[in-house]
């Protein structure tokens, strides 16, 4: 058996970090240059999703013991999430894409700030914290760049599961003096994260739970036959309708599970394949989940065909215009939305893109106007009027999502693209480059004075 190694960040990337640091430099001074490229074709593996593993590791605490968890990305939110673990006194240790976390001698309850702002996705350890101890004191996020993203219904949620909530020098501190009880809960908005923190305390709450207005994202039912195998039960995760019978917290235990596959790293490399005419496949994902992107793929002009676990897209006629709104699943999602407005960007004619779920997501429109994009923001409504060509430039990856789109971008821009602040795509795509190069892409990663060296 290969060897286990202890996770942290070193381990996260493809392209041998250590010589880059012999070089002088960081991680963090990478940039990605993409060339213009012929196509994109060929089949890609996905990666389990990382908006699903993060919270499996979470819920690795709820049951006292070794839990193995599959198909984990390499990315280096996992690390972050796998710091916050061994912060509290797991231990958690890597064999390729399984992680084993011991949770035996978990001893802390407390998610400190500089975790929780590198990672806002840490606060999914409040409820289950709080479900196995009682207690738990998390850091509170503070604002991002994708909007003011509060926490008031992860509260209001775990309030009505008789959890008390005071608030110290920054730090929300829980506790439950009266122990917790199952209870009706209605949120004001199928919030992913609510929804999860909510499910994971509720597995251990005396008598029964319903969530109603609950996210119906697939990391959701995900999280929920994990903890369904821990020992759980819960039903309709995947519905607006959620029911928890709440267990006594001793027969909840630990279990092995895979991680589902990533539907947004198969979005975008089906994006990548939609712009540059493919055919690409993308394989390990249930196209059910991308429903509503495939939808738009197709009327924007491609063809597009499944599987029972892998979708193809290739164009041949030109790219055509399309109105997009996101919305919580099974809507568009968000997390495809800069993708998207990229593929408007060269598409004929004009598309109305109008985000709903954050505010503020429109940062990948100033760095694609830089590429000679036509995009006008108004409020949350993103006007993109196609343009014949894109320019290679040097732009900025905003955030996660972003990041991947100007990396797309850069492939059928004309001439030379240089994308720097990579450690945002880093966050959430395993081997990015990698697999671009593996489809023909035309792209590489290097440390940041070597790019400028060769601009
Ligand atoms: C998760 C995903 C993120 C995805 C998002 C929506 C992870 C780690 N991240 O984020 O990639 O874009 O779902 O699919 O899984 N809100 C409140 N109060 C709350 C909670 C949320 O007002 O208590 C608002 C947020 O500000 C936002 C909206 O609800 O405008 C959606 O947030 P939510 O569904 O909770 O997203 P996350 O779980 O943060």
């Amino acid at each position: 058996m290969a060897k286990r190694h202890r996770l942290n960040k070193s381990i996260v990337y493809n392209d041998a970090p250590v010589t880059l640091q012999q070089k002088g430099t960081t991680l963090a001074d990478d940039v990605i240059i993409v060339r213009e490229s012929a196509n994109l074709e060929g089949s890609v593996q996905v990666s389990g999703a990382k908006n699903s593993a993060l919270k499996l590791m979470a819920a690795s605490i709820i049951g006292c013991g070794k839990t193995t968890i599959g198909n984990v990305p390499l990315i280096s939110d996992i690390a972050i999430m796998s710091d916050v673990l061994e912060r509290l006194g797991a231990t958690v240790e890597r064999d390729g894409h399984e992680l084993a976390i011991d949770t035996t001698d978990v001893n802390r309850f407390e998610t400190p700030y500089e975790l929780v702002t590198k990672m806002r996705a840490s606060i999914s350890v409040l409820g289950p914290l709080i479900a196995r101890f009682g207690k738990a004191k998390v850091a509170m996020p503070g604002g991002c760049q994708i909007g003011a993203r509060k926490i008031d219904m992860h509260l209001v949620g775990l309030q009505v599961l008789g959890v008390e909530f005071e608030v110290d020098h920054g730090y929300l501190v829980a506790s439950t003096p009266h122990g917790l009880r199952g209870g009706h809960i209605f949120l004001d908005f199928p919030s992913v994260g609510a929804t999860e923190n909510t499910m994971m305390t509720a597995c251990v709450a005396e008598g029964e739970t319903i969530i109603d207005n609950a996210a119906r994202e697939p990391e959701i039912e995900d999280l929920a036959n994990m903890l369904n195998a821990m020992g759980a039960k819960i039903e309709g995760a995947g519905t607006s309708v959620v029911t928890i019978q709440g267990v006594p917290l001793e027969s909840m235990h630990p279990c092995t599970h895979d991680t589902v596959g990533d539907r947004i790293e198969a979005g975008t490399f089906l994006v990548g394949g939609a712009l540059m005419g493919g055919p690409v496949q993308v394989k390990g994902i249930d196209p059910s989940y991308l429903r509503m992107a495939i939808m738009k793929l197709e009327a924007m002009g491609c063809t597009v065909e499944t599987t029972e676990d892998s979708v193809t897209v290739k164009r041949e006629g030109p790219l055509q215009a399309v109105d997009i709104q996101t919305l919580p699943h099974p809507g568009f999602p968000t997390d495809l939305q800069a993708q998207f407005m990229l593929l408007a960007t060269v598409a004929q004619g004009s598309s109305i893109i109008t985000e709903n779920v954050f505010e503020n997501r429109f940062m990948f429109a100033a760095e694609i106007t830089r590429m000679g994009a036509d995009v006008t923001i108004d409020d949350h409504h993103a006007i993109v009027s196609g343009v014949s060509r894109l320019q290679g430039a040097p732009v900025e990856a905003t955030d996660l999502r972003a990041g991947a789109a100007l990396v797309l971008a850069g492939l059928a821009a004309e001439g030379e693209t240089v994308v720097h602040k990579i450690q945002h795509i880093d966050r959430g795509y395993e081997d990015y480059v990698g697999k671009l190069v593996s489809l023909g892409g035309d792209v590489r990663r290097c440390a940041a004075h070597e790019g400028r060296r060769d601009q």
